[in-house]
């Protein structure tokens, strides 16, 4: 019998609660590089001071399950799903959680995005552009 792994994608934007400071920031990482590693799940946090976005990869069942313990953190609101899809390979295999914080602000510094994708990306995070393909490539830009 030979047993084929469907990966999956997922994609979601949030808003950071006032009271999740940076300490609490260091303290999401630790628990992702304490958990994500045993159920096979990688990905990237951004995070501004004001927003998330998160992309979760790996096994289905893994992914949604984890999605639904996020959901209810309270260090955040608003969660919105991007995307969710099986895809063929992962966009960021190496990471348990890459993150990075950024600024919208100074995004053209940052990355190499055009006017254009940086009005896109703005949407992306304020969950009025639900394409998570596009959020993938913009997300990818970061690393
Ligand atoms: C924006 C955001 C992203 C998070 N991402 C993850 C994650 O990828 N993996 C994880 O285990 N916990 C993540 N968490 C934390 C979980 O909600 C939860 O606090 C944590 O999994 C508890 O695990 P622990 O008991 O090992 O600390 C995230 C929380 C927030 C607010």
């Amino acid at each position: 019998m030979v047993t084929i792994f469907i990966r999956y994608q997922l994609v979601y934007v949030s808003v950071r609660a006032a009271e999740c400071k940076d300490t609490e920031i260091e303290k999401i990482l630790e628990s992702c590089i304490r958990n994500n590693a045993k159920i096979d799940v990688t990905g990237v946090l951004l995070y501004s001071d004001k927003k998330f976005i998160q992309c979760l990869e790996g096994d289905y069942a893994q992914i949604i399950s984890l999605y639904d313990k996020i959901k209810e953190d309270k260090r955040h609101k608003n969660v919105i799903l991007i995307s969710l899809g099986s895809i063929k390979e992962r966009s960021f295999p190496s990471w348990q959680m890459g993150s990075k914080k950024i600024s919208i602000e100074d995004l053209e510094f940052k990355t190499n995005m055009s006017i254009n994708e940086k009005a896109e990306f703005k949407d992306i995070l304020n969950g009025e552009n639900q394409k998570g393909g596009k959020a993938i490539d913009l997300i990818k830009k970061f690393f």
